[in-house]
């Protein structure tokens, strides 16, 4: 038997907090904030959480302004009688800066996860960015449950692409997209991307021509500045291959990546729902909602 829970939506998570609870059948509410005219917050919990797993619903996009919340409402929760406390993070933040590339820098990835940790007994999240690090535990010490969307991904893929070409444009991809690849029947292609900057990325491109019938799929973990897909895209466009379709998992879209990367020629982004977007069309709220009923039932 489930142990008594309730799913919390911090602002921005309520479609996928109505999901959840209809899928689990667990009560669910809303945290109240109010910002102060200098900037604090107040947080309020409007039911009582006596005696019960309180799960904080907040996805990390632009997690900057989402944290502090996140850790008064966590602390509020013990206070107020929870049994514990667990997060479910449909984006998992700060991941990429996971060493220390110039003498001084933060490696805000451990940094982060010392955070969360802290404050919280577990967290759910979907394909986090594991570069360096190959599985969540090597950062996190509260217990992490990680759900894949590939298998929804290839499934999307085979519904609605005809005589796909799955490309991912690095080799962090490969990982996804072998694995969305192989569910899809589909070939894939890995390209060489060298960064230089936070918009300033180049694609080196293998020969592809002896797959000019099939629709070149662009397949990464997060879509943010969009330099990665528009680079590819343009590289695409020299080999005069179809109109290429982009697939991320998380649709960040740092301002005016979704136009852009139309303007560079994609026929149609495509999304899952781990940050709510136009774009959002892979549902995952079944996957957490598995990951939710391992958290509670260890
Ligand atoms: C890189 O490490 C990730 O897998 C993505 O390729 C990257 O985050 C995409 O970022 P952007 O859209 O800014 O090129």
């Amino acid at each position: 038997m489930m142990r008594p829970t309730i799913l919390v939506a911090l602002p921005g998570n309520d479609e996928l907090v109505s999901l959840l609870a209809h899928l689990t059948g667990v009560g669910h509410a809303r945290l109240q904030l109010h910002r102060f005219p200098d900037g604090e917050i107040y947080v309020r919990y409007p039911v009582s959480l006596e005696g019960q797993t309180v799960v904080l619903v907040c996805t990390l996009d632009r997690p900057n302004e989402k944290v502090l919340p996140l850790i008064f409402a966590a602390d509020a929760s013990r206070e107020l009688g929870a049994t514990s406390v667990g997060l479910i993070a449909p984006y998992l933040a700060y991941m990429r800066q996971d060493q220390r590339f110039k003498p001084g820098e933060a490696v805000t990835s451990q940094s982060f996860a010392n955070l969360i940790s802290n404050h919280f007994d577990w967290l759910v999240t979907v394909d986090p960015h594991l570069h360096r690090y190959h599985h969540l535990p090597e950062l996190y010490k509260a217990r992490s449950f990680t759900v894949q969307s590939a298998p929804l991904i290839s499934k999307w893929i085979k519904s609605n692409v005809v005589k796909p070409l799955i490309i991912g444009p690095d080799v962090e991809s490969e990982q996804w997209v072998a694995a969305v690849a192989q569910r899809a029947d589909a070939p894939y292609a890995v390209l060489a991307k060298t960064r230089y900057g936070d918009r300033d990325v180049q694609i080196a491109i293998p020969w592809l021509e002896h797959w000019w019938y099939h629709t070149p799929v662009l397949v990464d973990d997060i879509i943010s500045t969009g330099a990665t897909m528009i680079q590819t895209l343009g590289k695409l466009k020299e080999k005069a291959l179809r109109p290429p379709i982009c697939v991320a998992i998380h649709g960040v879209f740092a301002n005016g990546a979704h136009e852009a990367i139309l303007g560079a020629g994609a026929e149609r982004i495509v999304t899952t729902n781990t940050i709510p977007h136009k774009g959002n069309a892979i549902d995952i709220s079944e996957l957490l909602a598995a990951g939710l009923r391992d958290a509670i039932n260890p």
